[in-house]
């Protein structure tokens, strides 16, 4: 199926979005985990594998569009150095996420690209839980105490 005009160009700017993010998840995840926040760790890690996912369903979808993928392009990539950091920097990077697919989903709907729409819609509720898990975090370390949270990252599931 040839694209509708634009939507290419949308698909692969987000594709950049998704990359950048699994990237930045990888790295938290990674520090997380070389700090001894095992839970934390655990979280990013399965965090950036979603957002993997969410590359992978994009790559797919410019394919079946018959365009052609731009691996090669990255965003910045913020990797903080403390737990709040890289709250701060994610959250950062899931809203301009979140505004990227609003766009996208808007301009599809402009050309008539309805199952475009339907996948950017799934996305961005995922989107949604990523920024609401981050802002439950950032609260939570609000009301606990920094120390009491990171504490509580330490102990190991199950
Ligand atoms: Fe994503
Ligand atoms: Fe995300």
């Amino acid at each position: 199926m040839k694209a509708k005009e634009g939507v290419l160009e949308f698909l692969n700017n987000i594709l950049t979005a998704e990359l950048t993010a699994a990237h930045q998840y990888i790295a938290n995840a990674a520090m997380c985990g070389n700090w001894g926040y095992d839970r934390l760790h655990h979280t990013i890690q399965e965090r950036a594998l979603e957002e993997v996912t969410h590359a992978g369903g994009i790559v797919e979808h410019i394919l079946y569009l018959e365009g052609k993928p731009d691996m090669q392009r990255l965003g910045t990539v913020n990797v903080g150095q403390t737990v709040l950091d890289q709250f701060k920097s994610d959250l950062k990077l899931e809203m301009a996420d979140l505004q990227l697919l609003r766009e996208a989903i808007g301009h599809c709907d402009k050309v008539g690209d309805y199952t475009t729409r339907h996948k950017l819609e799934e996305m961005s509720v995922d989107t949604d839980e990523h920024i609401d898990w981050l802002e439950t975090q950032m609260e939570t370390i609000r009301q606990v105490g920094l120390e009491n949270y990171l504490s509580e990252q330490i102990k190991k599931d199950g």
